[in-house]
């Protein structure tokens, strides 16, 4: 098959990734993050390879949610904090989807209606993200409500690290030391909070649960684990379409961003902002070329990006990697100004998948 921009899947990775997951938290239970479609994977692909090994997975929209039950008739799947009416939550209980509840209006009112069958809660207390969660009050209000109810099968308590990849653990021990207290004075109750970097730098927050997101798709936030320890489950890829030679002075692609200080040699790549290639990419971002390492050049247009290989054997018709296999997403995001998590999630309709 002719191709020209397109993204590998790989299989071995995203499950070496989730065994590495099981290594460094191995008393707890594993809350695959599949939202985004699996933060750009394919949240099919990513279910189907990893239903063996992890324990639930978990997204962010309710359509999401339904599409995977679909998939996997009896498997925890985890929808994360969204806005809830009767509706939606008669919707969870018939899909048997757990629900996480961060105020305490949706406690309340999953308090006061009449569900098909009872459901798995996991309430969500803010620890100092000041995004979703309730406070200590509202909470433990919001446990003794829902302890009591028909509609509820089993709680769980969460809440999110803020700050999980830095190297200073204040921040981090004060939020699991708000949840873990709280959640211990109210009784036994399954307890999750880390994501990929506490799974990673915070063992203590292992708990119950951990809920790994980017490590599974071979990002280390935290920049400790051993190579190796995390591998690329995608790699992009677009085809060399032109290259040619030109005189100091030059200039190369929109506003010629970028100009020749001498005579150099610029390859023309088949991947743009169109595909989901970061249109704010500085002059240098990293790009491999037949394995070798070059970097961009000019302004990235709609279908194209322009690459600085002077010096370099490099022809019409050869292989680009714009990050994955040998060049970490997180190395071109950090020029961009950017994390791998945006990269992505940000391919395009128009890009072949290759599994
Ligand atoms: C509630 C929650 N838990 C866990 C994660 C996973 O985070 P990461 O991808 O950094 O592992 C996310 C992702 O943003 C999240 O929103």
């Amino acid at each position: 098959m002719h191709r020209t921009t397109w993204v590998e899947f790989n299989r071995c990775a995203l499950r070496h990734n989730a065994k590495t997951v099981r290594r460094l938290a191995p008393n707890a239970a594993i809350l695959a993050m599949v939202k985004a479609n699996g933060y750009g994977h394919g949240a099919d692909w990513v279910a189907e390879h990893l239903n063996d090994i992890v324990d639930g997975f978990a997204v962010a929209r309710l359509n999401e949610a339904m599409l995977l039950r679909k998939q996997l008739s009896d498997k925890r799947i985890v929808l994360l904090g969204t806005e809830h009416d009767a509706i939606s939550l008669n919707e969870c209980a018939l899909h048997q989807l757990d629900v996480v509840i961060h105020d305490l209006q949706t406690a309340t009112l999953l308090a006061s209606i009449k569900l098909p069958q009872a459901i798995t809660v996991w309430l969500k207390l803010n620890t100092g993200m000041n995004r979703l969660g309730m406070s200590e009050p509202e909470f433990i209000d919001a446990h003794q409500l829902l302890k009591q109810s028909p509609n509820v099968a089993t709680l769980h308590h969460m809440s999110h690290f803020s700050d999980a990849e830095t190297t200073d653990k204040t921040r981090s021990i004060e939020q699991y030391q708000c949840l873990h207290t709280l959640s211990h004075s109210l009784g036994e109750t399954p307890i999750s909070m880390a994501n990929s970097a506490a799974i990673i730098s915070f063992p203590q927050s292992h708990l119950n649960w951990v809920r790994p997101g980017i490590m599974l798709y071979g990002d280390d936030p935290t920049n400790t684990l051993n190579e190796g320890d995390l591998q690329a489950a995608m790699t992009f890829k677009a085809k060399v379409l032109a290259v040619r030679d030109l005189a100091a002075g030059d200039g190369v692609g929109y506003n010629r961003r970028w100009q020749s200080a001498s005579t150099s040699r610029i390859a023309t790549v088949a991947a743009g902002y169109a595909d989901g290639y970061p249109r704010q990419a500085p002059d240098g971002t990293p790009v491999l070329i037949n394995g070798k390492r070059a970097a961009l050049a000019g302004r990235v247009s709609m279908d194209l990006l322009t690459v600085d290989v002077t010096g370099l054997e490099i022809n019409a018709g050869d292989t680009a990697t714009l990050w994955g296999d040998n060049l970490s997403a997180a190395e071109v995001a950090q020029h961009c100004g950017t994390i791998s998590y945006e990269l992505f999630t940000r391919i395009t309709q128009r890009v072949e998948r290759v599994y």
